[in-house]
């Protein structure tokens, strides 16, 4: 064997000794160990958050539109299966049809947050409008599972800053947008959606999906199985915001 094969033959094993190394300590410890959620001290809230900055692998996994009959149910059952913890903006007259669905997701952890009782543009309201959608909703979270929402999101994302201020002041309501969104509603490919969700989460991410379309319920099973390997830890909203800290002064941009 001459020199130079021995070396490169020495230089592949090295290549792999490092590749396996490498690997094994990246899959040990992907990301920073969170602190307990109840050890951290209270923190003032936003008007409306897109995503959170935790220092941690925190994501919160939303719902909107449900709950629907047959696939919401469908969808706990994969999320009790790997202790994953998801927000539903639920719509109120979805609610009042199947209020039992509703009781379910706050026995199993989940949070509800409100998306409206039917649905409208809010901007598009007068005021009075905008409380009936509101308080209607809330009236019915209440009715069906003891609890009153801290978070909204808005229908279609649509929404002003005098709107936030008045359902951050009247109602107590945090505006809730999102950061990833695989457009479920729109492209109805369960491999597109898990693709989506699993590219781009991030720590501090809010993932927006739909529980009212087959292709949604489908895709969730290879995108949860594949962001907890990574090591990202499925939170709700409201703990993603408890859990939200100001940008470490050093990663301040100027
Ligand atoms: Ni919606």
């Amino acid at each position: 064997m001459g020199l130079a094969m021995r070396f490169s033959k020495h230089l592949g094993l090295l290549v792999t000794i490092c590749v396996v190394a490498f690997s094994v300590s990246a899959c040990a410890n992907p990301l920073p160990v969170p602190p307990s959620v109840d050890a951290l001290p209270t923190v003032t809230r936003k008007p409306s958050y897109n995503s959170c900055n935790t220092g941690g692998p925190h994501v919160a996994l939303t719902f909107d539109d449900g709950p629907h009959p047959q696939l919401t149910p469908a969808l706990l059952d994969l999320l009790a299966r790997r202790g994953v913890k998801a927000t539903f903006y639920v719509i109120g007259k979805n609610v009042n049809a199947h209020p039992d669905i509703v009781a379910r997701m706050v026995a199993e952890g989940h949070e509800i947050g409100n998306h409206t009782m039917n649905h409208p543009s809010l901007p598009k309201l007068g005021a009075a409008a905008v409380s009936a959608e509101i308080s209607g909703t809330n009236d019915a979270i209440r009715n069906a599972a003891g609890v009153t929402p801290a978070t909204m999101r808005p229908p279609y994302g649509a929404i002003t800053p005098a709107l936030t201020r008045r359902l951050n002041d009247e109602f107590g309501l945090s505006v809730i947008l999102w950061s990833v969104d695989p457009q479920d509603w729109k492209i109805r490919k369960a491999g597109h959606v898990s693709q989506h969700l699993i590219d781009n989460a991030k720590p501090g991410a809010i993932l927006l999906a739909h529980d009212i379309h087959p292709s949604t319920i489908e895709a969730m099973p290879a995108a949860l199985d594949a962001l907890l390997a990574k090591g990202y830890q499925f939170v709700t909203v409201s703990e993603l915001i408890t859990r939200d800290r100001p940008p470490e002064p050093g990663l301040q941009k100027p």
